[in-house]
């Protein structure tokens, strides 16, 4: 139950579930703590109560039931009060009003996450491709995918969808709101003002480097990526017929420990390894899988190089929404100028909001002239489209859901922590730098020598499954990536088994 307050008034916040029906639930008490409205947003029957009466008037169809009641609220929240005879009911300023109704709208709409509450023998029964692909006994701990509850925003939009058949054509792209929902977002957390006819909706960012490297280079062109990588980065470049121009980030090593900074770009190997046919920088930022979130001062170096060479900036910041505690997330385009003239940032509320089979993404350009180029090189209608759940889930996830976001991004740092003292103590010949954003461990296992390969060790004698450090690039072998998105007590049966397939070896 959460409270706010306005004047004399008083908000509570609760969450109740009756005789079948249930949603979130707002009491609105005057100054001697008596009830006077009751706003019960319910799945089936929402309704309103005035006073504490057992009478109720129901909202009749709206689209959403927080919506209606705080737009009612807001625009007379006195003539509701005044109807139950409570004289509480004027006595504050819009603002104040405003700043209220969005507090006890955020409650309303976030329940808390409840992200230890996770049942293995329910995720077994998950379709998705981590829980789909290797027998029961195998524990996955690879694809991008999070364990954890959807936030309650998006369940209920996609509830709300199913429980109306909701599920026609999706609307132009002009009146989807998301690209709206974006430019609000991109405005709020970076102070950066995207234009939304910039904005293009695609299906997925692998589908938006594809294009990109079609739009922007040339069969036989380079484009520039650095490794360890996510593996389709190195399939949108070999399938379109471009030339892989590896850029290695490094990892200097003193004694056991690694340095402090972590993996590194180093720009003078990549001065030297292009050429006047390096067209494209595939870049990912924050990274998969070392889980770095590069400084201002990286980025600078990096834009300034792709305005000596006149790259186009091909920029992946899928993983922009998990960024921990002391690392801040810069959306490439925001660098400079030039730097937004020459980028096309794509990203999506997949990896943040973990809703990857819902299959939507954004491109935005930053000049008109990327923006054509990128619309010319492939007709409309065979790029595909997203769907409305997709389009619903997406706005609800930007426009509503970043306190489970906050709690998330709190817990999978707790994760993280954990993650790296348990393998400095217990794991020691594995070497862990620790990740400034994203659910991946990388996993340096070149000291232990494990054949074939780590992930296949780790698959053969543990019975986990981490992703293969073969898959992010040549000389990334010895290396396996581990994703810590579960709950604390599913994480350290995972932990547990790696650690005695070590010692057991
Ligand atoms: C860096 C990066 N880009 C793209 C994706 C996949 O995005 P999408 O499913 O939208 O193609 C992932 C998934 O893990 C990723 O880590």
């Amino acid at each position: 139950m959460s409270e706010h307050r306005l004047g004399p008034l008083r908000f509570h916040v609760d969450h109740r579930h009756l005789d079948g029906d249930g949603g979130p639930s707002l009491r609105i008490c005057d100054r001697s703590g008596d009830e006077r409205l009751r706003f019960d947003c319910f799945r089936f029957e929402p309704h309103y109560h005035l006073d504490d009466a057992s009478d109720f008037v129901a909202f009749g169809p709206v689209a959403d039931p927080v919506t209606w009641t705080v737009s009612e609220l807001r625009r007379d929240l006195g003539g509701y009060l005044a109807r139950t005879g409570c004289v509480d009911a004027d006595g504050w300023s819009p603002d104040e009003l405003d700043e209220t109704l969005r507090a006890v709208e955020s409650s309303m709409r976030n329940p808390p996450a409840r992200l230890d509450e996770i049942d293995l023998a329910v995720l077994k029964t998950r379709l998705s491709e981590k829980w789909n692909t290797y027998p029961s006994e195998i524990h996955p701990a690879w694809v991008a995918e999070m364990d954890f509850p959807l936030a309650e925003p998006i369940r209920l939009v996609l509830e709300r969808a199913l429980d109306r058949s909701d599920i026609g054509y999706p609307i132009a792209p002009n009146e989807t709101g998301l690209r709206e929902a974006f430019r609000d977002r991109c405005l709020r957390l970076y102070d950066w003002t995207v234009d939304p006819r910039r904005v293009e909706i695609l299906t997925d960012v692998v589908q938006a480097l594809y294009v990109g490297m079609l739009a922007y280079s040339e069969p036989g062109d380079g484009a520039v990526v650095q490794t360890s990588i996510y593996p389709p980065f190195f399939d949108a470049v070999r399938e379109t017929g471009r030339e892989l121009v590896e850029h290695r980030l490094i990892a200097p090593i003193a004694g056991r420990e690694m340095n402090r900074e972590g993996y590194q770009l180093d720009l003078e190997p990549l001065r030297a390894a292009v050429d006047e046919r390096t067209r494209v920088l595939l870049f990912c930022n924050p990274h998969n899988p070392t889980g770095r979130v590069f400084r201002r001062d990286e980025l600078e170096a990096l834009a300034e190089l792709a305005r000596e060479q006149d790259w186009i900036v091909l920029s992946d910041e899928i993983h922009q929404d998990l960024v921990y505690d002391g690392f801040e997330h810069i959306p490439f385009a925001t660098l400079s100028e030039d730097a937004a003239s020459r980028t096309v940032t794509i990203t999506s509320a997949t990896k943040g909001f973990n809703i990857p089979g819902l299959r939507t993404c954004v491109a935005h350009f930053g000049s008109a002239e990327i923006h054509r180029r990128f619309n010319q090189v492939v007709p409309r209608h065979v790029r595909g489209g997203i769907g409305l759940l997709g389009l619903y889930a997406t706005v609800a996830a930007w426009r509503h859901s970043d306190p489970w976001l906050a709690e998330v991004r709190g817990y999978l740092q707790k994760n993280r922590d954990h993650v790296v003292d348990f393998v400095r103590s217990e794991l020691p010949e594995i070497r862990i730098q620790p990740p400034e954003s994203t659910y991946f461990a990388w996993l340096d296992c070149r000291d232990l020598e494990l054949r074939p390969s780590p992930a296949r060790f780790f698959y053969d004698k543990a019975a986990v499954a981490l992703s293969d450090g073969g898959n992010f690039g040549p000389g990334w072998e010895a290396f396996a990536r581990l994703n810590f998105a579960t709950s604390r007590a599913l994480l350290d049966e995972i932990l547990e088994k790696l650690a005695k397939a070590v010692r057991n070896r």
